[in-house]
């Protein structure tokens, strides 16, 4: 018998549902904020992620879905941020549309250890808001995710933010960790003692006991951030104390991937145990020039949606369909029920019959199961008088109609 890949899920219908409301919360949430949606392909060049996220990340150097076909090498998305610069690039998105807000619904891939809320193909809820460096759009971004946690009913969250300033500002914070941390570099775990030379950001991040002490140890203060940054991060702070978002000034977050620049946030929540981290985002100045395209301050976020659906632990207010469910007793009364069905359909009513042979016993069973609220019941004799039996499942009631009197009766 096949299984499933090691660190990938099937969404079976129950858990459907629950993804089909969350995908319809972000739809709404994010048209509240004038963001439009963007599907960029699953697949792009290898090089474009190694590129932007950077040759020394982690996703780079180990993650990656890598297909390769002749010379050329494909990744399969690990995110979403670097395909979309690339289609606002490509698509001169810039001068038709000058500053884009985007959205995205889908899944990326990462070459993991699979563990609870860590998969190999997992899914982001994510957005891009490209061509402007202005403080007060980090605010609202930073907002955007705040509501649309509300509105996904989860709760027990904190937002983290930091700023890493402009490239400068960036390397002086390498710099300066770099030089800190090589003091203690006996007690560094020895992926970290690599990490120092290459990417000495990620040793923060470390999930290793004895990294993480030492870096809570270190003392990083705001002084790397010029003062153009340092107003930037002013700003944002006082926008988000303004708006009364929650939220805590964290140094020692820095993001894993090489195109962040100014601010940076993390949301996590209380519940989801290693792996808390339930979305992030940060700004990305650099990145629309370095990929080829112009100068174009820009900020977005992504959510991991299945760790949402750990931390929202079913709270999310799903509402039944109201089907409706047909059961039709001997063979004329079957063919007239696909004139019913087909009637009910036409006219937006869900709707369906028992396929499965039942009694009269198991097809109620069965439209209880399903959460049907009215159940209609045709047999021979219903069709001879041109009635139909409708039953209401909640109350138990029950009353004959007449046949063409049905969609009025149900509406
Ligand atoms: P990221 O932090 O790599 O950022 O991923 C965002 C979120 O995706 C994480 O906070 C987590 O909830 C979820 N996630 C990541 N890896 C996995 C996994 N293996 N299994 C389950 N969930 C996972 C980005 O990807 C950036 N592109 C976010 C961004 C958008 N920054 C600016 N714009």
């Amino acid at each position: 018998m096949f299984k499933k890949v090691s660190g990938t899920k099937d969404i079976l219908p129950e858990e459907a549902i629950i993804w089909q409301r969350l995908e319809e919360i972000s739809r709404n949430t994010f048209a509240l904020y004038n963001f439009r949606e963007i599907r960029p392909p699953l697949i792009e060049e290898a090089a474009l992620f190694n590129r932007s996220l950077g040759e020394s990340t982690e996703i780079v150097q180990k993650q990656m879905f890598l297909i390769h076909n002749k010379d050329e090498a494909y990744a399969l998305r690990p995110e979403g941020t670097a395909p979309i610069v690339r289609a606002y690039i490509e698509n001169n998105l810039n001068k038709t549309n000058g500053f884009v807000k985007l959205y995205y619904i889908g899944p990326m891939f990462r070459l993991e250890r699979p563990q609870k809320g860590r998969l190999r193909q997992f899914h982001h809820i994510g957005c891009e808001a490209i061509g402007s460096p202005d403080p007060a759009l980090d605010v609202e971004i930073i907002a955007l995710a705040d509501n649309l946690l509300r509105n996904f009913s989860i709760a027990g969250y904190t937002i983290k933010i930091n700023s890493l300033g402009c490239s400068p500002d960036k390397k002086k914070l390498v710099d300066s960790l770099r030089k800190g941390l090589k003091a203690k570099l006996e007690k560094l775990c020895p992926e970290c003692v690599n990490r120092l030379e290459n990417n000495p950001l990620r040793i923060l991040d470390c999930k290793n006991d004895a990294c993480q002490e030492v870096a809570l140890g270190l003392s990083i203060s705001e002084s790397y951030l010029c003062p153009g940054c340092q107003e930037h991060f002013n700003k944002v702070r006082a926008g988000l104390d303004f708006l009364k978002i929650n939220y805590t000034v964290n140094p020692q977050l820095v993001r894993g991937l090489d195109y962040y620049t100014g601010t940076v946030f993390e949301i996590a929540q209380k519940d989801l145990g290693s792996q808390d981290a339930i979305g992030a985002g940060g700004r990305y100045n650099n990145l629309v020039q370095e990929l080829g395209g112009e100068e174009a301050g820009a900020i977005g976020f992504a959510f991991g949606v299945e760790r949402l659906l750990l931390a929202q632990n079913k709270n999310i207010n799903i509402q039944g369909k109201n089907l409706v469910y047909l059961i039709t007793l001997g063979e004329p009364a079957k063919l007239e029920g696909l004139k019913v069905l087909d009637e009910l359909r036409k006219n937006g009513v869900p709707c369906d019959t028992n396929y499965e042979d039942k009694s009269l016993k198991g097809a109620l069973r069965k439209a209880n199961n399903l959460n049907s609220r009215l159940v209609l019941i045709i047999g021979d004799n219903e069709i001879e008088k041109g009635m139909v039996t409708l039953k209401d499942m909640r109350s138990g009631e029950q009353k004959e109609i007449r046949l063409k009197d049905i969609i009025k009766e149900i509406k």
